[in-house]
């Protein structure tokens, strides 16, 4: 769901510093081949990932959910030479697809995938992170925030994205559908960051809503 009309939104997306090209061909082989292509983050999201890498001077970046790897191209596309990002997926289906594309970027050989479930990869990492980019399953949303902050430089940010839900996130537990297992675990984030004095969070309501975090 986009919360912007389609029509300003593309104004916006035409204006903005966008994503390479071998981003956007992985984009669209996902979305030609691959189920669930609505998860991309798109080029809208992918060039503000890109202009926050930038502009903090990033140099090391963690993500929770790779999907076929578009993301992690757009954040590793804006690191310097020596940046990494590291990014985490319980899948490793979609792998060759995600190093087809990173193989022809001259920026593909910065982002290392460390497969599993990130509850359980995310303690083996070494080191700290200046930008932590969650976006796997939600029900694990807070589980996740509560585990990288620590792990945060002192510069570091936490981006998570999908915090509106599609709007969901308005809706009281009475009226979600008895299969949405997600809208609680991210209204819990959201009211989390917001409670939270360790936490100075802005929620952005591009695309899907993104919550962008950091410590106090
Ligand atoms: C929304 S997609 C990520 C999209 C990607 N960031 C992009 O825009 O290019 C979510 C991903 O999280 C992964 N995932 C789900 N549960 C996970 C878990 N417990 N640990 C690690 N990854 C998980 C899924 O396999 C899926 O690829």
């Amino acid at each position: 769901m986009n919360f912007i009309n389609e029509e300003i939104e593309n104004y916006a997306i035409s204006k903005s510093n966008r994503p390479s090209q071998f981003v956007k061909e992985l984009g669209e082989e996902t979305k030609a081949n691959i189920p669930m292509a609505m998860m991309l983050v798109g080029e809208m999201e992918g060039s503000l990932l890109g202009f926050l890498v930038r502009s903090l001077k990033v140099k090391r970046v963690l993500e929770i959910g790779t999907y076929t790897g578009y993301s992690a191209l757009c954040m590793a596309e804006n690191l310097p030479m020596d940046g990494e990002v590291i990014t985490l997926d319980i899948d490793d289906e979609l792998t060759p697809l995600s190093k087809k594309y990173w193989g022809q970027s001259p920026d593909g050989n910065k982002i290392k995938k460390v497969i599993g479930p990130a509850l359980e990869t995310i303690p083996n990492l070494e080191g700290s992170f200046d930008l932590v980019f969650i976006d796997a399953d939600k029900q694990n949303y807070l589980n996740y925030l509560k585990m990288v902050i620590p792990r945060l430089s002192e510069k570091g940010i936490v981006v998570v994205d999908n915090v509106l839900w599609s709007g969901n996130v308005l809706k009281a537990a009475s009226e979600l559908e008895p299969t949405d297992n997600s809208t609680t675990h991210i209204q819990a984030l959201n009211d989390y960051v917001c409670q939270s004095n360790e936490l100075y969070g802005t929620l952005l309501p591009i695309r899907d809503g993104i919550f962008l975090i950091t410590k106090t």
